[in-house]
């Protein structure tokens, strides 16, 4: 076990309901909450407003890049809270495609495995039980129906999109995220399966937390 806890993983392609069920289990665990898209989506701001001027290496040798890691996310660039433009749908799409490069990858990576070495973290993305922390003790993969992760994004996005749009987008995303060849979306080795299709918030919850309850069960004994 790390030292201030588990490490447990939450993987899956977006609109699953992974946020909001790792926010409300690392809560209920007392554990930190670890968006590790929101460190994507801050990076492709940085990139965006760079517009092309500065090569990427350089770029993120320079990265004047901060997280606050707490029952959310705060994301700052150069001291500027960037939080609530990292959810705009551009920046959902330049974040998919900069996360297809290793140099990005791999800066991330770093600091996430940084972030989250002491355990005591439920961290939420795309590759963090099969690449950041292969050895959690407890990695899940949730994944829901495209329709339905689709509403539900569309219900919680703040940007005046169709619903037709939205689905378009994120079936685009997924297939950028599962068909690249850097740490692909997937099903990690010895992840637990759960679909969220028509289950609420708080069941979905009260599953994960039963399997790191029995999981914490075992470490004991
Ligand atoms: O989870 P979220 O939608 O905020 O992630 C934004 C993008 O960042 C994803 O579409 C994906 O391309 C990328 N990402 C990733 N690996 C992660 C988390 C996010 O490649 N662990």
């Amino acid at each position: 076990m790390g030292r201030k806890g588990f490490i447990v993983t939450i993987d899956g392609p977006s609109g699953a309901g992974k946020s909001t069920v790792a926010k409300l289990l690392a809560r209920s665990l007392g554990y930190r909450y670890i968006d590790t898209g929101a460190m994507y989506r801050g990076v492709a701001v940085a990139y965006m407003r760079n517009g092309g001027r500065t090569p990427l290496d350089r770029l993120l040798e320079d990265l004047a890049l901060t997280f606050e890691f707490d029952d959310g996310v705060r994301v700052f660039l150069h001291c500027e809270d960037i939080s609530g433009q990292i959810r705009d749908p551009e920046v959902s799409l330049t974040a998919s495609t900069l996360s297809q490069d290793g140099r990005v990858r791999n800066y991330l990576l770093k600091r996430q495995r940084e972030i989250g070495k002491e355990g005591g973290v439920v961290l939420e993305g795309r590759d963090t039980g099969s690449v950041v922390f292969p050895d959690a003790e407890v990695k899940f993969y949730i994944d829901a129906d495209l329709n339905e992760r689709a509403r539900r994004r569309h219900k919680e996005t703040t940007a005046a999109q169709e619903l037709d749009r939205v689905r378009e987008d994120m079936a685009k995303r997924d297939k950028n995220d599962s068909e690249r060849d850097l740490a692909p979306l997937t099903v990690p080795e010895g992840a637990i399966r759960v679909d969220t299709t028509g289950i609420g918030v708080d069941e979905v919850v009260a599953i994960l937390k039963s399997h790191v309850e029995k999981a914490k069960e075992k470490w004991k004994s």
